[in-house]
């Protein structure tokens, strides 16, 4: 039985998380962090990690970037692996991160659904096919409460292609401000917010009279926080290192 701290349990993710664990029997919300109360909850609340006295296995992270240095120095105090799905960090808080991989396990992910990431593996072939000769462009949906822009999960896909490409193109996210013809090394990302998406994107490989796109539509926020759940309690018991969603899903193919 896994035994999860969830911080950010107030809000639209931790909601869907609780409920997800719940319906498990391998795992279970021992405790729950932020700085709103929720009118109720079936476990105990509290508004700091500084106040949590009860002991865990792993800790989720749904909350805001601005959390990060409380949950990473807990998370180094009790020796127990830490899931980050919050999105939206500084290169600075990315950095910390990373450094603090070495003493602990740390699982960090823009996206936590399977049909993202087969969607990133699908967009690094067409770009390993298509890259030379045509223009790539992101485009995200996001509902209006979304604060980060471009979302974490464009840049995912942005990266995983830039990657496959033998001339690294730079990322362009407002061609508002400049008046130039596209370059034929970037791609564009563009970010639309408006009412409840749960979050669309799309890969466009615009060619010469031809255009390949891949979609990827997540209906409800349940698809991120089965995710979230599957990666706790892979992560449990983990030894110090970064972890992705290429690690849980090997752990589920293997
Ligand atoms: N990785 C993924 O697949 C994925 C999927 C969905 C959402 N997200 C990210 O998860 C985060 C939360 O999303 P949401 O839709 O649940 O937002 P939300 O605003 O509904 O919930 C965030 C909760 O965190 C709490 N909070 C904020 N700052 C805090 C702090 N410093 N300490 C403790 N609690 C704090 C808020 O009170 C709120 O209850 C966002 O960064 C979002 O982009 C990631």
């Amino acid at each position: 039985m896994t035994r999860i701290i969830l911080s950010g349990c107030s809000g639209a993710m931790g909601r869907n998380v609780t409920q997800v664990a719940a319906s498990r029997d391998n795992c279970s919300i021992v405790a729950g962090i932020d700085i709103r109360l929720p009118e109720a909850a079936k476990y105990p609340v509290f508004t700091s990690l500084a106040e949590c006295t009860v002991e865990a296995d792993v800790i989720v992270d749904f909350s805001a970037p601005a959390a990060l240095d409380g949950l990473l120095a807990y998370a180094e105090k009790k020796n127990i692996p830490l899931v980050l799905c919050a999105t939206g960090y500084s290169d600075e808080q990315l950095a910390a991160i990373r450094e603090a991989s070495n003493r602990i396990a740390i699982f960090k992910t823009g996206n936590l659904s399977l049909g993202i990431n087969l969607l990133i593996r699908l967009a690094e072939k067409a770009a390993s096919v298509l890259g030379e000769d045509f223009d790539i462009e992101i485009v995200e949906k996001h509902h209006n409460q979304k604060v980060d822009a471009p979302s974490g999960t464009a840049l995912m896909i942005a990266d995983a292609i830039s990657d496959t490409l033998e001339e690294r193109p730079h990322y362009v996210y407002d061609r508002h401000s400049r008046r130039m013809k596209r370059d034929k090394d970037e791609i564009g990302i563009h970010a639309i917010r408006g009412g409840t998406i749960t979050g669309q994107h799309e890969v466009i490989f615009a060619g010469h009279n031809e255009v390949v796109t891949i979609t990827h539509t997540a209906e409800s926020k349940g698809v991120f926080a089965t995710g979230a759940v599957n990666a706790a309690i892979f992560m449990a018991g983990k030894p110090a290192g970064m972890y992705d969603m290429n690690d849980l899903l090997s752990a589920v193919v293997d």
